[in-house]
């Protein structure tokens, strides 16, 4: 994993951006993984910045996010559809018919996750995988287990994310309990991930990640079988 150490969060970001605008310009039919969560925000926003300036182009792209709560409406403000609405899709010129992000309505969820996979297998591979990662070293909801599921799959949220997610929400108990997440095997298939951390918070799963051990107890540290990880990171996050 390539470690990139960054003064703070604001150049975390910027570098973060132009990776991606750099995929975007190689290739303007890129696949990009997308993920949500207070990390990346700052990666959308000089972004969408760009776009605005004519400097990057959308319209070819497609994307596909990382997960989504369920049971939750898209019109709900912390749906993760919503949020890549108001953070990215509706400032920049993409065709929103090439946005994916698993269904947080379906009626029957398993079968949400296995059509999810098949959208996956015909956008292609992924280029660039934007990762956060939870500070209890989740990736996605890929949570900490015995064993870590492959594909898309339907999850219950531990309790330390639903507390981490609560600040979104009026009260613990309007957090929902359970996700849809690509696997770790499905986040894994993107030629290129590009994991984000700043913050004390995230510091012991950055070093549990960077300990190079594979554990299903932190599953970011499964990365460390991908031969084209970045880490972007602050100091606080490294432990520096
Ligand atoms: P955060 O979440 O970006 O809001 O810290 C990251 C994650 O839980 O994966």
């Amino acid at each position: 994993m390539k470690v990139i150490l960054c003064n703070d969060y604001e150049e975390m970001s910027e570098k973060a951006a132009r990776m991606v605008a750099d995929v975007m310009r190689q290739k303007p039919d890129a696949v990009l993984g997308l993920a949500t969560g207070s990390t990346p925000e700052g990666m959308y926003s000089r972004l969408v910045a760009m776009n605005r300036a004519g400097e990057l182009d959308f319209s070819g792209v497609t994307t596909v996010n990382l997960d989504e709560y369920y049971p939750i409406s898209p019109e709900n403000d912390q749906s993760y559809r919503y949020f890549m609405n108001t953070h990215l899709f509706d400032h920049v010129n993409i065709d929103k018919t090439r946005t994916f992000v698993p269904d947080g309505m379906a009626s029957d969820p398993e079968a949400a996750c296995a059509a999810y996979e098949e959208t996956l297998r015909q956008v292609g591979q992924v280029d660039i995988q934007i990762l956060g990662i939870g500070q209890n070293g989740h990736i996605g909801f890929n949570e900490p287990a015995e064993a870590l599921e492959v594909p898309t799959h339907v999850t219950a949220l531990t309790e330390s994310t639903i507390k981490a997610n609560a600040r979104f929400f009026a009260s613990e108990s309007d957090v929902p309990t359970h996700a849809l997440t690509m696997g770790m095997g499905t986040i894994l298939r993107a030629k290129s991930i590009l994991i984000m951390a700043n913050g004390q918070a995230k510091q012991a799963a950055v070093r549990t990640m960077l300990e190079g051990k594979l554990t299903t107890g932190c599953p970011a540290s499964l990365l460390n079988l991908h031969a084209d990880v970045t880490l972007l990171c602050d100091r606080a996050a490294l432990g520096q």
